[in-house]
């Protein structure tokens, strides 16, 4: 992995000096020589990489794959356009969040699961009073969503389902005698973004985290709520007509965000980019 931007000696990648070779080829910003190779970065180098800014205000930041024709799935998954790399930014992304907010579509079609406990993120968390494993929040109208999975009766923490207070009671229901926890953040069956991100603010989870999908990611990016994208620029091109990383409604202007970092692995670029 080499960092491109900013440009530090980190960014030469296989000409600069190297680290002699270590357990796992793990290289990066805290392996002192090794961090100009171009070998995988540790996951506590990606997390320093990634860290959400200090403070105690909320956060959100958006992680989302893309291809180079702007698709943001093949087949109806994101999985086709990822990479080995891009999965650790994935987790070490998870590792960092208090909470994973996540669209109903995404979860259907993708089939989440619980968020997993990482070893190698638990200090960390610990340090700063995390529990051991990011809740993840789905946002559904609906709730048409199968509450028998393990996302629902067996996350280490409970998920949450965040949902307008005109959501259908038996659904409701169901998913509180799974072992979710409903939260209304929404006049009529509709979620209020900005509302849904207070509520979780509320309960301690500042460091948030959206995975998508697109139409989730549209209405933060048109409420103005976006901080940060954490973008994977694919190596690909897949044509057809899937859908872009986000949608919905346009904003009247366009958001301006202002690049952070970028990375690269094996022609993936991993790129951060902050509102401006
Ligand atoms: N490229 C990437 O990084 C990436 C990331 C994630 C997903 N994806 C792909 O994107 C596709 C799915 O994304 P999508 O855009 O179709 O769907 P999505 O954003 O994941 O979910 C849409 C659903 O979320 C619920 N929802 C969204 N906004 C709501 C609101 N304001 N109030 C109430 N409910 C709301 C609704 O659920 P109900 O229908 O239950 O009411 C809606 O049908 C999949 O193919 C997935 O693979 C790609």
């Amino acid at each position: 992995m080499r960092r491109l931007f900013p440009v530090t000696d980190m960014t030469a990648g296989p000409a600069a000096p190297t680290a002699p070779a270590g357990p796992a080829r793990e290289t990066g910003p805290a392996g002192g020589a090794g961090a100009a190779g171009d070998g995988d970065w540790s996951l506590d180098a990606l997390a320093d990489a990634y860290a959400y800014p200090e403070g105690a205000g909320p956060w959100l930041r958006a992680n989302m794959v893309s291809s180079l024709d702007g698709a943001g799935q093949h087949e109806g998954r994101s999985q086709p356009l990822s990479s080995e790399t891009d999965m650790r930014i994935f987790g070490t992304l998870r590792g960092l969040a208090d909470v994973i907010v996540v669209g109903a579509e995404t979860v259907r079609l993708e089939g989440y699961r619980p968020a997993r406990v990482r070893e190698a993120f638990a200090e960390r968390r610990a340090a700063a009073g995390q529990g051991p494993a990011p809740v993840i929040a789905v946002v559904t109208g609906s709730l048409d969503l199968d509450f028998s999975l393990p996302l629902f009766t067996a996350p280490l923490v409970p998920t949450l389902v965040l949902t307008g207070s005109a959501a259908p009671a038996g659904r409701v229901r169901a998913a509180r005698e799974a072992g979710a926890e409903v939260l209304f953040a929404g006049d009529g069956t509709r979620v209020d973004p900005a509302r849904a991100l207070a509520a979780l603010t509320e309960r301690g989870l500042r460091r948030q985290l959206t995975e998508g999908g697109p139409r989730l990611l549209g209405q933060f990016v048109a409420a103005g709520v976006l901080d940060e994208l954490c973008l994977t620029i694919s190596p690909t091109m897949t044509a057809g007509d899937a859908q872009r990383i986000a949608g919905g409604p346009r904003v009247a202007v366009p958001t301006r965000f202002q690049v952070a970092s970028v990375l690269e692995r094996d022609g993936f670029l991993f790129t951060r980019y902050l509102r401006s």
